[in-house]
C-alpha cells in the first residue's frame, strides 16, 4: 500500500497581536514581582513618549510651533492627571518628581504652626518631611481602630487649652491652628488599605485637613480627591506604569499659593525687578514648578491615567485579587514562610505581600530568587522601618519561631502579572525549605 503524505495545511495567517494601552513592557524570561517599588512601563506611556519625541522643545518658554505643541501637551497632561484623580475645579495639580517630592513640597507649604498627624505605619516619605511637633499615632489593630485613634487625637489637639487650640481660626483650619492628617491609602509593606474616606470624615469633623499618599493605591484602584473628600493627594508616576521622574501633588490652592515657592527660579515668577528681592511669585501650580519641567514624564503619566480611565477597572481589580489570593494561599501553605500583616488576614489589600523565610537571610533569598529563578522581589525594611520592624516582631510572636530574619521580602503584582509568575515564586519558595 502506498501512502501519500499530505503536507499539513499551512497555518492560517494570524493577525498581528494588537498592543493594548495597558500592556506593560518587560524582558522575556524575567519575572518582575517588584511592582510596588517601580512598576513596568505601560505601552500607553511608551507610545505617548515616542509620539512626542520628534517635537521635543521647550515648555512655557518658546513661540515656535514645537514649543507651543510641547506647552500644550504639558498643560493637557496636567488636566488629564487632575481629571483622573478627581481634582476639584479650584484645586492645583502640581507636577513633582515623585511622591517624596510632593510630600516635601506640601510640608514646605504648611501654614506656620500646623500640626501634622500621621500613623507609625507610613513610608518614610510620609514620616520624615513633617515639622517638629508632629504627632505620630501608633499603628492600630484594624481600620476601625485607626478611625477611633484619629478621632481621639484630633479631639485632644482641638481641646481649647491644647497647643493653642482656642486661637483664632486660620485659613484651612476651621477652628484653631491648622492640623493636617497625612495618611497612606495602602501600605507599601503589607498592601493593606487604610480607611481613607472614614479618616477624612473624622478630619473634617475636627476642622483638620487630610493628605493622602496614594503611591500604592492608585496603581490598583481608582482614587478620587473629591469623592473621598480629601484635601491633598500625592503619587508617583513610576509606580503607575509611567517612567521615572514625574509625580503629582493635587489639592487645595490656598496653602500652596500662600507658601514660598518650593524652588526659586524661572517659571515661578510673575515679575522680577532690578533690586535683589524685587520678585512677585506666580500663583497656581507653576509657583512650585520652577525650572524647565519634565514634559515627557508628565505626558507619559497622563497617558497612563487616560488608559486607566478608559479601562474596566473592576475587571482589572478582580484579576489582580485572584492572583493575590493565589499568592497568599500559596504562601500560607508553606510552613517555613510567614506573611507579615498589620490589620489581619482578611483586611482588604492591594497586590503586595511581605513575608519571611524562617531560618534564611532575606537578602540571600532575594539574590537566590533572582539568580536561580529569574524572579525579582524586594528585600529589606521597605523604607518603612518602624512598621516593618514591628511586623517582624509580631510575626515572631505569632508563630513562636525564633529563627526569623531581621528583614523581610516583598512580592508585588499588577498589570502584566500572571498565575505563572506567582506559581514560579511559590515553587521557588517551596524549594528553599
Ligand atoms: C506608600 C509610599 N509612599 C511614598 C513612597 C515614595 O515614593 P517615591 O520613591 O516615588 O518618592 C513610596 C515608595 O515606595 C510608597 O510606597
Amino acid at each position: 500500500m502506498t501512502v501519500t503524505l499530505v503536507p499539513p495545511p499551512a497555518p492560517a495567517p494570524q493577525p498581528p497581536a494588537v498592543a493594548a494601552p495597558l500592556d506593560v513592557l518587560g524582558v522575556p524570561g524575567q519575572v518582575n514581582l517588584d511592582y510596588a517599588a517601580t512598576a513596568p512601563c505601560a505601552r500607553a506611556a511608551a507610545d505617548a513618549v515616542a509620539e512626542l519625541l520628534p517635537w521635543y522643545a521647550s515648555v512655557h518658554r518658546g513661540a515656535g510651533a514645537l514649543s507651543r505643541r510641547c506647552t500644550l501637551a504639558y498643560e493637557r497632561a496636567r488636566q488629564t492627571v487632575g481629571d483622573f484623580l478627581g481634582a476639584r475645579a479650584d484645586d492645583h495639580v502640581v507636577f513633582t518628581r515623585n511622591t517624596t517630592d510632593a510630600l516635601n513640597l506640601l510640608a514646605r507649604a504648611l501654614p506656620a504652626g500646623t500640626t501634622v498627624v500621621t500613623f507609625g505605619g507610613e513610608h518614610h516619605a510620609n514620616l520624615l518631611p513633617w515639622p517638629r511637633g508632629s504627632v505620630r499615632l501608633p499603628v492600630p489593630e484594624d481600620p476601625a481602630g485607626a478611625v477611633r485613634a484619629l478621632d481621639a487625637a484630633l479631639g485632644e489637639l482641638r481641646r481649647p487649652d491644647a497647643r493653642g487650640g482656642s486661637g483664632p481660626a486660620r485659613p484651612g483650619a476651621g477652628q484653631g491652628p491648622p492640623v493636617l492628617v497625612a495618611v497612606t491609602a495602602a501600605s507599601n509593606v503589607t498592601g493593606e488599605r487604610w480607611p481613607v474616606a472614614e479618616l477624612a470624615l473624622v478630619a473634617r469633623r475636627h476642622g483638620a485637613r487630610i493628605a493622602v499618599d496614594a503611591a500604592q493605591l492608585a496603581p490598583h484602584a481608582p482614587v478620587d480627591v473629591a469623592a473621598l473628600d480629601v484635601d491633598y493627594l500625592v503619587l508617583s508616576g513610576h509606580k503607575l506604569y509611567a517612567p521615572f521622574g514625574a509625580g503629582v501633588l493635587v489639592g487645595r490652592a490656598d496653602w500652596l499659593d500662600a507658601a514660598p515657592p518650593y524652588l526659586a527660579g524661572g517659571g515661578a515668577t510673575s515679575h522680577v525687578g532690578a533690586a535683589t528681592h524685587d520678585v512677585r511669585w506666580a500663583t497656581g501650580p507653576t509657583r512650585h514648578e520652577a525650572g524647565t519641567p519634565n514634559l515627557l514624564g508628565a505626558v507619559a503619566l497622563a497617558a497612563v491615567c487616560a488608559a486607566l480611565a478608559d479601562a474596566d477597572r473592576a475587571a482589572l481589580h478582580d484579576a489582580e485579587q485572584a492572583l493575590l489570593t493565589r499568592l497568599r494561599e500559596g504562601i500560607a501553605a508553606l510552613p517555613h514562610v510567614l506573611e507579615l500583616r498589620m490589620f489581619g488576614p482578611a483586611a482588604p489589600r492591594v497586590g503586595i505581600v511581605s513575608f519571611v523565610v524562617a531560618g534564611r537571610d532575606s537578602a540571600e533569598v532575594a539574590a537566590e530568587l533572582a539568580a536561580t529563578y529569574g524572579i525579582g522581589v524586594r528585600d529589606g525594611l521597605f523604607c518603612a522601618h518602624p512598621l516593618a520592624r514591628r511586623l517582624l516582631d509580631e510575626a515572631a510572636a505569632r508563630s513562636g519561631r525564633r529563627d526569623l530574619p531581621p528583614t523581610a521580602l516583598r512580592a508585588s503584582i499588577g498589570l502584566g502579572s500572571t498565575a505563572g509568575h506567582v506559581d514560579r515564586l511559590l515553587v521557588a519558595l517551596a524549594a528553599l525549605a
